[in-house]
Formats: structure tokens, C-alpha cells, sequence
């Protein structure tokens, strides 16, 4: 890809998994310049704040260069163009991600077509990975270990547990 190339990562990272570190170790192998970029004004209810959530990634991101972490506001295309990124990368797990994948991809090009999506699939050990079901499986009692960072794992418990450790 070009040359000083920068890519955004978007998403909620509510909170981030290993899917999110797989496809950011591969993400990292096609650019120069990885930003992370959560989302700020989200409908849905999450369970970190975006404070939270930031602090997080960068807890678990920290030995990786050239990526960064960062929250926007409004539309993706947006942010990407003021940051001077060219790619937007996101993962897909299975086939049911892929609808919505392609109508975001497909309406972000209308919007500004000089910015392309680019899809990633994490490794097949990470695949079935989401924050929605990593939520669900500790909340229920469910061992997650393997499934997400060691540092989220210790708040995901604080946080759905009460535990303190
Ligand atoms: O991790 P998620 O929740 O699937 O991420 C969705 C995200 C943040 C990529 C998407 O909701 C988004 O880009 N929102 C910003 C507003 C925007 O640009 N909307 C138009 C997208 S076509």
C-alpha cells in the first residue's frame, strides 16, 4: 500500500478482544500507521465508557508501535479524511457479518469514495469472538480466559462480578 499509509480501525472496543489485538497485529503488516478509533456518540448502552475503554486498549496495545488509540465524534469518513487515512479496516467473523459490513463499506465510499474498507478475518481461533457474547459468558458465570486480554478480563469481572482483585 502507499507509502506513509494510515488506517482507521473503528468500532465500540466495548471492551476489546483478542479478535480486536489478532486483527490489529495483522492490520499493523499493511500500513504504516494504525489509529483505533471508538466511537463516541453511540445510541446503544456500553459498559465502559469511552474513557474506560481507550485506557483499556492502550493497557493492552502499549508494546505495539505505531498504533494508536483514540475516540471520534460524527462520521467515520470524517475522521478518517481529517486524520489523512486512506483505509478503513474491519474484521469479519462469518457470513452474518457481512451484510452490514458491505452496506457501512458501501455507503462510507458513497460519502468519500477516495477512502476504501478493507476487510480482515482474525485467526480461526479468534472467529467467534465478540464483546456481546464475552459480556454474556462472564455475566453467566462462563470462563472467558483466552478469549480476551488478561487486563480486561480483571475489570470485565470488577465491572459484572463485583470482584475485586
Ligand atoms: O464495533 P461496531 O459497533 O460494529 O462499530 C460500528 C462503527 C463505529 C464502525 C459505525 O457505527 C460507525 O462508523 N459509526 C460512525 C457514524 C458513521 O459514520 N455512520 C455511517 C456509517 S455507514
Amino acid at each position: 500500500m502507499a507509502h506513509n499509509s494510515i488506517a482507521i480501525y473503528p468500532g465500540s472496543f466495548d471492551p476489546m478482544t483478542n479478535g480486536h489485538l489478532d486483527l490489529v497485529e495483522r492490520g499493523i503488516r499493511l500500513v504504516d500507521r494504525l489509529v483505533i478509533a471508538i466511537l463516541r456518540n453511540e445510541v446503544k448502552e456500553a459498559l465502559f465508557s469511552v474513557d474506560e475503554r481507550i485506557a483499556m486498549a492502550r493497557e493492552v496495545l502499549g508494546g505495539i508501535a505505531n498504533v494508536e488509540v483514540t475516540s471520534f465524534n460524527g462520521l467515520l469518513v470524517d475522521f478518517a479524511a481529517q486524520r489523512g487515512a486512506t483505509i478503513i479496516i474491519r474484521g469479519i467473523r462469518a457470513v452474518s457479518d457481512y451484510e452490514y459490513e458491505l452496506q457501512m463499506a458501501l455507503m462510507n465510499r458513497r460519502l468519500r469514495p477516495d477512502i476504501e474498507t478493507v476487510f480482515l478475518m482474525a485467526g480461526e481461533a479468534h472467529s467467534f469472538i465478540s464483546s456481546r457474547l464475552v459480556k454474556e459468558v462472564i455475566r453467566l458465570g462462563g470462563n472467558i480466559s483466552g478469549l480476551v486480554p488478561r487486563p480486561v478480563e480483571v475489570r470485565l469481572r470488577r465491572r459484572l462480578l463485583g470482584e475485586q482483585q
